[in-house]
């Protein structure tokens, strides 16, 4: 089935995406990292408050992934026109709808978003922890580039590849 990708603009639309972020991540994150990093993480990048300001004043795109109007994930993107880079910092999908080709087509769309502005790289960081994210990527065609520890606050740590696509 075809995804729709819908921009996040209103209040409505971010507090659906934080709710669902909320859920995604609770889902997933735990035995990768812990419990209280994820409740942490969560307030720090996704919470109603955290994607406002990005959405409003740092420059993110999000869009909701839905399926006959039902949201079953979502993305988030930075688009960086001076360095001619597109940063993929979320993609998200509810556990139900994973392996289903949702991801990829998600990845077209970005990849047309990238063209459109004359882009030449998508990059991303990923846990280096999170084995089939890192798969997936791969298959795509992205490589790694770097290792990093970043340190987020509040004693917590990302282990992290930062990988990249050349368009
Ligand atoms: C990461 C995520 C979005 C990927 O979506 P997905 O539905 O699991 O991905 P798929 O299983 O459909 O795989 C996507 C592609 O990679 C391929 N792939 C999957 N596992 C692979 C493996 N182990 N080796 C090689 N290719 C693999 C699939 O065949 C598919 O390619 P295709 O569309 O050309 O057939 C999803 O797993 C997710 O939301 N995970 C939890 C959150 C997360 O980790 N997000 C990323 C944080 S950086």
């Amino acid at each position: 089935m075809k995804l729709q990708f819908i921009p996040v603009e209103t209040k409505e639309q971010i507090c659906l995406l934080a709710s669902l972020a909320d859920k995604v991540w609770h889902e997933f994150f735990p035995g990768i990292i812990t419990v209280e990093q994820v409740d942490y993480m969560v307030e720090r990048f996704q919470s109603e408050k955290a994607l406002t300001k990005q959405i409003t004043k740092e420059g993110y795109d999000y869009f909701l992934l839905e399926l006959n109007s039902i949201s079953i994930g979502y993305v988030g993107i930075h688009i960086e026109e001076d360095t001619k880079k597109l940063f993929l910092s979320k993609l998200y999908l509810l556990k139900s709808y994973r392996g289903k080709g949702y991801a990829s087509q998600t990845f077209e769309f970005l990849k047309g978003i990238a063209t459109a502005y004359q882009l030449k790289v998508i990059y991303l960081t990923v846990n280096r922890g999170n084995g089939h994210s890192v798969d997936v990527y791969k298959n795509w065609g992205f490589v790694t580039v770097k290792e990093e520890a970043a340190d987020i606050g509040n004693g917590f740590v990302m282990d992290d590849y930062i990988m990249e696509y050349a368009l």
